[in-house]
């Protein structure tokens, strides 16, 4: 039996992990929150007081970090649980400057390829359908309007006990998104392949049984 890969790309709070998640439970495949990596790489660099702006400096900082995503969707950074720690918004627009540097990209890229090759596996993420896995099987471009991604992120950050502020969770995804589809290297884009999901009006569970129908297509 073959292998299927799905990448889920688009804006940053657009429920790509949520979905992703509910998907890879109920098809038991494997799933890569490839943003938690970019996120470990900035939450090292600002843990260890290197410069996010200083893009040599963050070059060397990759030989120290060593990132593992655990079954159960933990992040483990050089062995230490940071899955909380990396979802605040310092971190998030942390991660947003450190992944235009090439040699951040090529680091975590040949990781997710890795882990890829190793069965039936979904990865969300801004440049899966179009760098990461190019031939993936099925490729989703995830969307929804600012309103309703800023209103999720806000009920997500409460519960997590995380501090939230609608306009200031909105002026942050407004910023990633411009930074993440403006850079020169794996900008944000829909692959010319990718079917377009405007999540906007619909319940998780549209969107998860959408999914499911599309990868019970593909095989
Ligand atoms: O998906 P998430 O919001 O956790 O990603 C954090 C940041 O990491 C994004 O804003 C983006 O700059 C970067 N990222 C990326 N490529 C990916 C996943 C995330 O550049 N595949």
């Amino acid at each position: 039996k073959k292998k299927i890969s799905i990448a889920i790309d688009g804006p940053s709070a657009a429920g790509k992990s949520t979905i992703a998640k509910m998907v890879a439970k109920k098809e038991n495949f494997i799933y890569i929150d490839t943003g938690a990596m970019y996120r470990s790489v900035a939450f090292y660099c600002i843990k260890n007081h290197i410069d996010l702006n200083d893009e040599q400096a963050v070059e060397q900082a990759i030989s120290n970090i060593q990132i593992r995503l655990t079954a159960d969707n933990k992040v483990y950074l050089n062995d230490e649980d940071v899955s909380l720690q990396i979802r605040t918004d310092e971190v998030s627009l942390g991660a947003s400057c450190v992944s235009k540097y090439q040699a951040v990209r090529t680091f975590l890229v040949d990781e997710q390829r890795k882990v890829a090759e190793t069965g039936n596996v979904i990865l969300d993420g801004r440049d899966i359908g179009t760098v990461v896995l190019p031939h993936a099987d099925l490729k989703i471009y995830q969307i929804a309007s600012v309103e309703t991604r800023a209103k999720r992120r806000y009920l997500e950050n409460k519960e997590r006990g995380l501090e939230a502020d609608l306009e200031t969770i909105k002026k942050e995804i407004e910023q990633r998104d411009y930074q993440d589809m403006h850079r020169a290297i794996s900008p944000l884009k829909k692959a010319d392949d990718a079917i377009e999901l405007d999540t906007s009006n619909m319940t998780l569970e549209e969107v998860v049984d959408q999914v499911l129908t599309l990868i019970n297509k593909t095989r």
